[in-house]
């Protein structure tokens, strides 16, 4: 299940700091949003905002046409769920694989009994290949790799309409990216989800993507399909951020070529 992401003139501030400008954007449905620009752009912010961490001090913004205001109900802080670039975040390191995948579970009344949440559990072990014997594993006994699948697990768990991905890749070591963005891959295509995925990786960024928005100082500079984006960016600084991008697969298949304008 997903719902459609929109997000109406929404500016952000820290204090005096205007972290976010009128910004507006639209995710539809079943779709990928690829957010990109350089640091301090203002990408997690308008991720945190999205995800009700932290309130937009103008603008409006819906999921599934339902108002995400500044007090979320408990039925829309189950449908945003959340993964950081360090998985550590959202992961108790008191609390076994069984305890983190079963909280969420029993807090949004996913499962009833406890043979119906461990079994829950042990699917979404599978979901993200991981043992089943995982469940009586605390984070710590886990390599960062698993430990982001344990947090796609644990996102995943409350069967969410939208995922907010924020750099999900980006703290691992480059050869266990590829495998947790493949997982990705697969799980956003089997559930269905809307996602706003976060990263500085072009190529990421075209793995994943149907859209691509740019932003630069807290606004969007650039907001198109990805096929035009990669292609024919309309603004010269996409043309930049493409440029710094010496190689990388363009077309589905293994096809590479460089990038050329
Ligand atoms: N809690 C905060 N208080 C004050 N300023 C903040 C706060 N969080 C972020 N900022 C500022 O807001 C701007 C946007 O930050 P944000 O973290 O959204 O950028 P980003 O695009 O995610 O960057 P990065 O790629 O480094 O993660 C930056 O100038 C940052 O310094
Ligand atoms: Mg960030």
């Amino acid at each position: 299940m997903s719902a459609d992401l929109r997000i109406e003139h929404v500016q952000v501030r820290y204090g005096g700091f205007t972290a976010l400008h009128d910004l507006t954007l639209h995710v539809p449905a079943n779709t990928t949003l690829g957010l990109v620009g350089e640091s301090g752009s203002g990408k997690s912010t308008l991720a945190r905002a999205v995800a009700g961490l932290i309130v937009p001090a103008e603008g409006r913004m819906t999921l599934g046409g339902r108002a995400l205001d500044k007090r979320r109900s408990r039925e829309q802080r189950k449908q945003i769920q959340m993964i950081f670039q360090n998985p550590d975040a959202s992961l108790n390191p008191r609390h076994s694989v069984r305890g983190i995948l079963s909280e969420a579970l029993l807090f949004h009344k996913m499962t009833r009994g406890r043979a119906q949440t461990e079994q829950r559990c042990r699917e979404l072990l599978e979901q993200v290949r991981l043992p089943a014997d995982s469940l009586d594993k605390y984070p710590h006994e886990f390599s960062g790799g698993q430990r982001q699948r344990i947090a796609i697990a644990r996102a995943l768990s409350v069967e969410p309409e939208l995922l907010i991905a924020d750099e999900p890749t980006s703290a691992l070591d480059v050869s266990v990216q590829r495998d947790v963005l493949e997982l990705f891959l697969e799980i956003r295509e089997r559930l269905k989800l809307t996602v706003l995925f976060i990263s500085h990786d072009l190529g990421v960024i075209h793995a994943v993507s149907d859209t691509v928005a740019v932003m630069r100082q807290g606004e969007l500079v650039e907001f198109a399909p990805k096929e035009r984006f990669f292609v024919r960016p309309e603004t010269e600084y996409g043309r930049e951020l493409l440029a710094a991008v010496p190689k990388m697969p363009i077309a589905a298949g293994s096809a590479e070529r460089n990038l050329t304008f």
